[in-house]
């Protein structure tokens, strides 16, 4: 039973309480929500990004070509170019399968290029039954200049390669292709289907770009040219400007970003979808297995003074040093940035929290009104989570974020973890959150939880589930909330419940008590949508069928294993005529059709819970 009362009034709601945690992870930016199709368009790959990688990595030389790093090269900080010889051509293949387009869509392809005697490009699009579109020339002559053409598709097709022969030798570089309808139609834009599905949640908040991301990796920055190749931390001034002047950079997570999604793009998506911009920014001690802390106090103060920077640019008057860069790239009026975390999961409390309070005490001296949001380790519990928290809370510090990823258990456990906390104390931003596996069972225990966090609104100000995205063929990490490949994109369980929270975000808690758990026995049916999947550890008879009642799969689990495939972590098999998950980490397993076609229905299925379970 579930007891109400009215008339007593409970904390207040903030609008931004749900929102979203974007991390370049799981290839969430490059082959993800950045729209570009083409991998390694600067050919600045490499073994700092990737063992395997090298500078030709995704393309195809037909006969000579060249990956060239002198004095001749495009821009300072866009270090490779490729040297083309006369009559040679190269080839992308894009990401997952290719380069995906649609029958009648527009593609904008540029390039820069440079060729002191003149040639001609011929570009095409193709795959292997032929022309996508008709191929283009672009006319090249004298030093570096950037040349465009657009392509109409005349097929659709998943598995397209962009092809760029030249008739003379000639030097190019940064070589880029754009579906034209990306979100809301903005330059240098977003894949539509992710960004729209990001948006159909309402975030209240996007938290970016990271995650490990931010805080890893060498600390020095990209103005240095001894730094290049180097693993440097994320940080902000690299990802601004015209792309072809941005520098890539390893990205944590064992590949490259190219940071053309850089942190104008973030706040600018932010804007787009009317969510609170919330970056993070290095404190110079890492985390995420590393343990270094620096002494250069010169470094400190320069990414002090870069955090200032940042507030300027979203927050300056376009007069202002960086609000004026904000506004040569499209933006005068400001982004109105309120939030800054600083640091995430660091191992080494202390060290951190003595950078914190550095950075902290410039913030609040120049800008009073920024919340500046500390952050209390890797953990949910234990030395390093006390200790980070004593230390916050003696410092007097606004809010803390906390991270942790745990069991379906765990969460409904954990639902009263607010309850007890400190109300004079700092108040909470739970930055990343998930149940391990993206199961039915998993969005029910989130949205169990969930309900303590909003009882707990007064405490708990921001909450994101974490990772955001994820491409099926480069996943470092599951689960995740929208999963996506070249050509389509489909929502978990666990995304249904933040959309549930999300778009319905109350004023104001209305205290409740229950005193009974609802029985969740018996058969179960429903209508899943396109991106439901059919978990099957305590379910039997499972049988998915399209919007018009016809049956596109079924299986007791007593026949062949063959029909299903698993797009969890761990292996799975049939035993007994039982399903049976024979992994440690079961509860992250899933099970989907094996038909890839299969997204492409309206799916219900049916089921029956199994006996004892
Ligand atoms: O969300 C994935 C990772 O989990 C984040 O990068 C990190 O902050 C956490 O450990």
């Amino acid at each position: 039973a579930i007891t109400v009362d009215p008339s007593a009034k409970g904390a207040a709601i903030d609008d931004t309480m749900y929102g979203v945690f974007f991390e370049d992870i799981n290839r969430a930016a490059d082959g993800g929500l950045y729209a570009e199709l083409v991998q390694n368009r600067s050919f600045e790959y490499s073994t700092a990004d990737n063992g395997s990688y090298t500078p030709l990595t995704s393309w195809a030389v037909g006969g000579t070509a060249e990956v060239v790093n002198d004095s001749g090269r495009l821009n300072e900080r866009n270090r490779n170019y490729l040297s083309l010889g006369a009559g040679s051509s190269v080839t992308n293949a894009g990401y997952n399968t290719g380069i995906r387009v649609e029958q009648g869509k527009r593609y904008d392809f540029s390039v820069w290029a440079r060729a002191e005697s003149g040639s001609t490009l011929t570009v095409s699009l193709k795959d292997t039954a032929g022309t996508l579109a008709t191929a283009r020339q672009v006319a090249v002559k004298g030093g570096w200049a950037k040349y465009k053409a657009t392509f109409t598709a005349t097929r659709t097709s998943n598995r397209g390669r962009l092809a760029v022969a030249s008739a003379n030798a000639a030097a190019l570089d940064e070589i880029s292709l754009f579906p034209r309808d990306t979100y809301k139609n903005q330059p240098n834009g977003l894949r539509k289907d992710l960004a729209e599905k990001i948006a159909a949640l309402k975030p209240g908040f996007v938290r970016f770009p990271g995650g490990c991301l931010v805080n890893t990796g060498s600390m020095e920055d990209y103005s240095e040219a001894s730094n290049w190749q180097r693993k440097r931390s994320y940080q902000w001034k690299d990802t601004i400007g015209p792309v072809e002047q941005r520098a890539t950079n390893a990205n944590f997570w064992g590949y490259n970003q190219s940071y053309g999604l850089g942190y104008y793009e973030y706040f600018r998506f932010s804007e787009d979808i009317g969510a609170m911009p919330l970056p993070v920014v290095p404190a110079l001690v890492t985390g995420c297995g590393q343990n270094k802390a620096t002494d250069d106090d010169a470094l400190l103060k320069r990414h002090i003074q870069d955090t200032l920077d940042l507030i300027e640019f979203a927050n300056g008057p376009a007069t202002s040093k960086w609000g004026k860069v904000r506004a040569q790239m499209g933006h005068p009026k400001p982004f109105h940035l309120t939030h800054l975390g600083v640091g995430n999961e660091e191992n080494l409390p202390r060290e951190f929290f003595a950078r914190f309070q550095q950075f902290r005490a410039a913030i609040e001296a120049e800008y009073p009104d920024i919340t500046v949001i500390s952050n209390s380790g890797p953990d949910d519990a234990g030395t390093t989570f006390d200790t980070a928290w004593q230390l916050n809370r003696e410092g007097d510090v606004d809010m803390v974020d906390e991270h942790y990823y745990n069991s379906p258990n765990w969460f409904l456990q954990n639902n009263d973890r607010y309850d007890s906390y400190d109300r004079k104390g700092p108040k909470v931003f739970l930055g990343e959150y998930a149940s391990q596996g993206n199961a039915w069972k998993n969005g029910l225990s989130e949205a169990a939880f969930m309900t303590g966090l909003e009882r707990n609104a007064d405490i708990v100000k921001l909450a994101s589930y974490a990772p955001l995205l994820a491409n099926e063929d480069y996943v470092q990490w599951r689960p995740d909330m929208i999963w996506f490949n070249n050509r389509a994109s489909w929502n978990s369980a666990n995304y249904e419940v933040q959309k549930l929270f999300m778009t319905n975000v109350g004023d104001r808690v209305v205290p409740s008590k229950a005193t009974t758990t609802p029985d969740v026995s018996g058969p179960i049916t429903g209508a899943v949508g396109l991106s439901t999947w059919a978990t099957s550890a305590a379910y039997d008879d499972v049988k998915v069928t399209s919007a018009d009642g016809s049956t596109l799969l079924s299986d007791d689990f007593s026949g062949d294993a063959s029909k299903w495939t698993t797009s969890g972590r761990g292996s799975w098999s049939i035993q007994d005529g039982q399903y049976v998950q024979t992994d440690t980490a079961a509860e992250n397993t899933m099970v989907t059709a094996g038909d890839p076609a299969w997204k492409d229905y309206d799916l219900h299925v049916k089921a029956t819970k199994k006996s004892g379970k």
